[in-house]
């Protein structure tokens, strides 16, 4: 294992290829996402043995809702069980649920069972933060538009009303599934991140495979524009 170089304490990732994982196996679509939860758990159970302070994930972007409604339905279905499930889990772990994104505009059911949630696991030390109803453009333009309000639009003033604004600078970001491409997503939060493309599926990314994205970011120089 790599332990010399640069240590991530924020990776987020852009979990991609559920439906490609489901008809590889000729299985319905659902069955992608669900196994994509299962590799969501398995994740957030060994966050905390690797050292990170935080792990951001893509759930559901606000492009997302272009996709037939049954396919909705089943991600939100699988969203209510997941939060259900996994929260005594959450609070047990030391866990602390952030959502970043209009999730406000989500299910009435849903918003209530996560500020549930957010308020339970408030105090925790390792963060989880889902995107929900997530547009990094939607998120720059608000921010943007609430540092106007109070005066000058500078980086520092725009990044201090991110949704982000509380977590450490994201140092490596994952797409799986082979696309290279942000889809929107923490747009302005990787200007200076390490980003990893890997070919892996959603549902087979495991955390061996994000341990080893680690050691590839401890082995890279960040110059940050400097030399
Ligand atoms: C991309 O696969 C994945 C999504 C649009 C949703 C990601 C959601 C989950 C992993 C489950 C819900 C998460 C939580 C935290 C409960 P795709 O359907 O675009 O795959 P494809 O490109 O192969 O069709």
């Amino acid at each position: 294992m790599a332990s010399e170089g640069p240590r991530a304490r924020h990776v987020a990732i852009i979990m991609d290829g559920n439906g490609r994982w489901a008809k590889a196996k000729h299985l319905p679509r659902v069955m992608g996402h669900r196994q994509g939860v299962e590799a969501v758990r398995k994740l957030v159970r060994a966050v905390e043995a690797m050292g990170l302070e935080c792990l951001t994930l893509y759930a559901f972007s606000s492009e997302n809702w272009k996709r037939p409604e049954d396919e909705i339905d089943d991600l939100m279905n699988l969203m209510r069980k997941f939060i259900k499930s996994d929260l005594p889990e959450f609070i047990a772990n030391d866990v602390r649920l952030k959502i970043i994104g209009d999730w406000r505009g989500l299910a009435p059911d849903i918003v209530a069972m996560l500020d549930d949630a957010l308020a339970q696991t408030a105090h925790g030390r390792h963060t989880l933060a889902v995107a929900l109803n997530y547009g990094s453009q939607q998120e720059i333009a608000r921010a943007a538009t609430a540092a106007a309000a109070e005066g000058e639009i500078t980086p520092e003033s725009i990044a201090a009303h991110l949704d982000t604004a509380d977590l450490p600078p994201l140092d490596l970001l994952i797409r799986t599934s082979g696309e290279v491409r942000l889809s929107n997503f923490l747009l302005w939060q990787c200007a200076y991140a390490e980003m990893i493309f890997t070919d892996v599926l959603w549902p087979d990314f495991t955390p061996a495979h994000l341990q080893a994205a680690l050691d590839d970011f401890a082995g890279r120089e960040r110059r940050y524009g400097g030399r």
